[in-house]
């Protein structure tokens, strides 16, 4: 078993997953702002120390992904943020991807940028504490999207950072998110992730990357937001199964979704189908952002100094996300 394997196999077995915690400064000023908190480097700390120190850290939680400001913040008491998170036994890791960017000549889509000084920047992170890393691709659905132009590139620029990654001794998430957004049928969904993960896998494998050593991070299958179509949870899992199963190399270890924008008890139910209707060798667990923080921020947001009130309702969801990794969440155990 080769180490990159062995860090990504600590991430997300026995029922663990990840925090996504990575919002950039502009993400996590409208979401604050949403919610009545003035955004400052302070209360973005205040916040996520409030998280990474909750009790279902041990338990539920094998990584945690951060932004480049968390992790070079220490907590009041003086412990480092990485510290702080390995303390709890799980790995930081870090987003190193530097936003996505209009592509030229497809100005509607997205290009991810960051690999200009990335082996440096890699260095840096990982004397910080980080084993892990993040890199998003994003990619919109409508009548002539994704391009092959928009595939191919954020597909190349996947393979180049986790090569870089790899180099560096640390696991890359590959994050090809095709989002939600339009009026699109699930079966268009699966269609065009399908392209998109099969690109992606093409050309980590023209760049020479071990799988065994990657977590992909993809979208469910969902209809678009503003469909009629719209499908059962059993459907997503089935559907969500089926794009995996025929794109996904049998060497990666693990599958950890994105919520990209469902609900938290969507994105548990979901996770849970999936794991009960899972006929892969995958492992399949969250990396969820909004899903596992929304309702502890709106919590927070009353009273930034009660930690309990947001530690208890932030525990119960990643209790929820685990038990859904393990296929073993209920309705009644939700709702308890
Ligand atoms: O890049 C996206 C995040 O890591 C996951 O966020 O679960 O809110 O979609 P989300």
């Amino acid at each position: 078993m080769s180490e990159l394997n062995k860090i990504a196999l600590k991430i997300i077995s026995n029922g663990k997953g990840i925090l996504a915690a990575d919002e950039s400064n502009g993400t996590m000023t409208k979401r604050l702002e949403a919610v009545g908190v003035t955004s400052t480097p302070e209360n973005r700390l205040l916040f996520r120390e409030t998280l990474f120190s909750s009790e279902s850290m041990k338990e539920y939680i094998g990584g945690v992904i951060l932004y480049d400001e968390t992790i070079n913040q220490t907590t009041k008491s003086g412990k480092s943020i990485p510290k702080l998170i390995s303390s709890s036994g799980a790995l930081p890791g870090i987003k190193v991807d530097t936003g996505a960017k209009d592509l030229a000549n497809s100005s509607e889509e997205k290009i991810t940028e960051g690999l200009d000084g990335l082996r440096e920047r890699l260095k840096k992170y990982y004397d910080l504490g980080a084993r892990f890393t993040k890199w998003r691709g994003v990619f919109t659905i409508s009548d002539n999207y994704p391009s092959k132009l928009a595939i191919k590139c954020n597909a190349h620029a996947l393979a180049r950072y986790s090569a870089l990654v790899q180099e560096n001794k640390m696991v890359p998430i590959i994050e090809p998110e095709v989002l939600m957004d339009g009026d699109h049928s699930s079966n268009i969904c699966l269609k065009k992730t399908s392209e998109v993960i099969k690109k992606c896998f093409d050309e980590l494998t023209l760049h020479k990357i071990d799988l065994s050593g990657i977590i992909l991070k993809p979208n469910m299958i969902l209809a678009g937001n503003k469909s009629k179509d719209k499908i059962s949870n059993e459907e997503v899992s089935i559907k969500t199964l089926e794009c995996l199963k025929n794109t996904v190399p049998s060497e990666v270890p693990g599958i950890a979704f994105l919520s990209g924008g469902q609900s938290e008890v969507e994105a548990a139910q979901n996770l849970n189908l999936i794991n009960k209707n899972n006929k892969t060798k995958f492992i399949m667990t969250y990396s969820y952002g909004r899903a596992l923080q929304q309702s502890a921020l709106r919590i927070w947001s009353k009273n930034t100094e009660d930690r309990e009130s947001t530690q208890k309702i932030f525990n119960h969801r990643v209790k929820m996300c685990s038990l859904a990794a393990q296929g073993k969440w209920s309705n009644e155990l939700e709702n308890k």
